[in-house]
């Protein structure tokens, strides 16, 4: 796997953890439930934060214990912005939130045309100061990466320049589609799956997040 050529791209990130490997394998089978799949998505995508925040800005504070006054270190209060893309992506704001509690939500609407393949837009609304934000994109499938890529592009289009995609599951395609698209954007997987079916799911993968998680097949 190692031998693809992204992995030499500093941008991606494959995000590998005995605890997500562990609760990918339960995450994939099609006898968990939509609850329990639920469940995964969120604290999956809680320890994906855990590496794709790395890099945020902190400014530094004093903080009394009962001792002295210690030099701290916070993050920024307004460094970060979570953008799920609707619907699957919602499954992953609260892992998020979990670890940035105070970080605002803009949401994205977009599916993919059942016979196209191609990314249908229907929603974008954005933190007012999103320009200033970080903004997470999540979504838990990256496929052909035609609709995390439409979605990076929107919000590029209102001014925001710092920008990381954070997915699940990932099929090769999709990641080459978005470090092409957007080589400026950092992307966190989980899981990169072996290759696309003729209708543009993930294989191995883990079938329809979005109805699995709503539990609306
Ligand atoms: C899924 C998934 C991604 C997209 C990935 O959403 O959540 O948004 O497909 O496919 P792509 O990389 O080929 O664009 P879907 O269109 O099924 O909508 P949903 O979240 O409303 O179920
Ligand atoms: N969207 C999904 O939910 N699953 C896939 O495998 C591909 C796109």
């Amino acid at each position: 796997m190692e031998t693809l050529e992204f992995y030499q791209n500093p941008r991606f990130h494959h995000v590998r953890h005995p605890l997500i490997e562990h609760k990918l394998a339960i995450l994939r089978d099609k006898a968990t439930n939509n609850k329990q799949f639920a469940e995964l998505a969120e604290e999956i995508a809680m320890l994906e934060t855990y590496e794709a925040t790395k890099d945020l800005p902190l400014e530094e504070v004093d903080v009394e214990t009962p001792l002295e006054t210690a030099k701290c270190h916070m993050v920024s209060g307004k460094a970060v912005g979570i953008v799920p893309i609707l619907r699957a992506g919602l499954g992953m704001v609260s892992g998020v939130q979990k670890l940035i509690p105070n970080a605002k939500v803009g949401h994205i609407g977009l599916y993919r045309d059942e016979t196209t393949h191609q990314p249908v837009e229907y929603y974008c609304k954005l933190p007012a100061d999103a320009e200033n934000r970080t903004l997470i994109v999540v979504d838990p499938m990256l496929a052909t990466g035609g609709s995390a890529s439409d979605a990076i592009t929107m919000i590029k289009k209102r001014g925001v320049t710092k920008i990381k995609l954070c997915c699940i599951v990932s099929a090769p395609e999709g990641i080459r589609k978005i470090l092409a698209d957007h080589p400026d954007v950092d992307l966190y997987v989980a899981a990169v799956d072996r290759c696309l079916n003729d209708n543009c799911y993930i294989l191995p993968g883990l079938g329809d997040a979005g109805d699995r998680i709503f539990g609306t097949k």
